[in-house]
Parts: structure tokens; C-alpha cells; sequence
């Protein structure tokens, strides 16, 4: 998956930030891909849990500075992030059969990737346009 100036939202440190969480999600899809080692698919999915905490609190507190009535909506959505990274950590932690890398890939692409790119597309550009709106 690759980020297109298409999920650019305008504000420059929340495209910085979903950059680097689809550069994150790509090294975790190639590393169950290349069936690396438990240790290193657990740091992956660790670091993406870890820096999706720190940008979703960054990105709400802009919000809430901007008085976003749309906060409540961002929070919900973020937590069900959260939640999908932690049935992806259960799964990891399952053991391992033959086919499991396929599986794994499978429920990363479906509640990571596919939430990312819907996220941003319909929840988080709208914060970008209010924000443009607000500062016009
Ligand atoms: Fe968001």
C-alpha cells in the first residue's frame, strides 16, 4: 500500500504522521509476508499500537484546540483502531500452523490497512476542510 496525495488531508503533520503509519504498515505486511521470526512481525505490530496512540492523541487535541465538533466521531473510530491492533497482537500470538502467515496477512490487511485508508478518506479530511474553512 502506498500513501497518495489523494488521502492527503492538508494539515502537514497529520500527512507526515499517516506517512509514516503506512510505511509502518508495509514493513508489518512484508515481515508476515517473508514469514520473519515472531519476535520481529510482535515489534512491528508493538511500534504501530504504540506511535497510533501517539498520533491519535495528537490529532484529537488539535480538534478539540480547534473546537472540531466532529471529536466525538474521530475518538470512537480511533478506539476501534486500537482494538483491531489488538485482536491482530492476539492472532500473532497464536501458534503458528502452516497457512498462518497467509491468515495473518489477511486480518492485517483487513483491520489495518482497510481501516487507515477509510479513515482517512471519510473521517479525518474532514477535519482538513473545517480547518481550512475556519482559518479563511
Ligand atoms: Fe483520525
Amino acid at each position: 500500500m502506498e500513501w497518495t496525495e489523494d488521502l492527503a488531508v492538508g494539515i502537514i503533520k497529520i500527512d507526515e504522521q499517516h506517512k509514516e503509519l503506512f510505511k509502518r504498515i508495509n514493513d508489518l505486511l512484508l515481515a508476515i509476508r517473508e514469514q520473519r521470526c515472531r519476535a520481529e512481525i510482535d515489534k512491528t505490530i508493538e511500534f504501530l499500537d504504540d506511535y497510533a496512540r501517539f498520533h491519535f492523541s495528537e490529532e484529537e487535541q488539535r480538534m478539540e484546540e480547534a473546537g472540531y465538533k466532529g471529536l466525538q466521531e474521530q475518538k470512537l473510530q480511533h478506539a476501534v483502531y486500537l482494538k483491531n491492533i489488538a485482536e491482530l497482537k492476539h492472532q500473532a500470538s497464536l501458534p503458528r500452523e502452516s497457512g498462518m502467515s497467509y491468515e495473518l496477512s489477511v486480518t492485517a490487511t483487513q483491520i489495518v490497512v482497510d481501516w487507515i485508508v477509510n479513515h482517512i478518506m471519510n473521517t479525518d479530511k474532514l477535519f482538513g476542510v473545517y480547518l481550512r474553512q475556519l482559518n479563511a
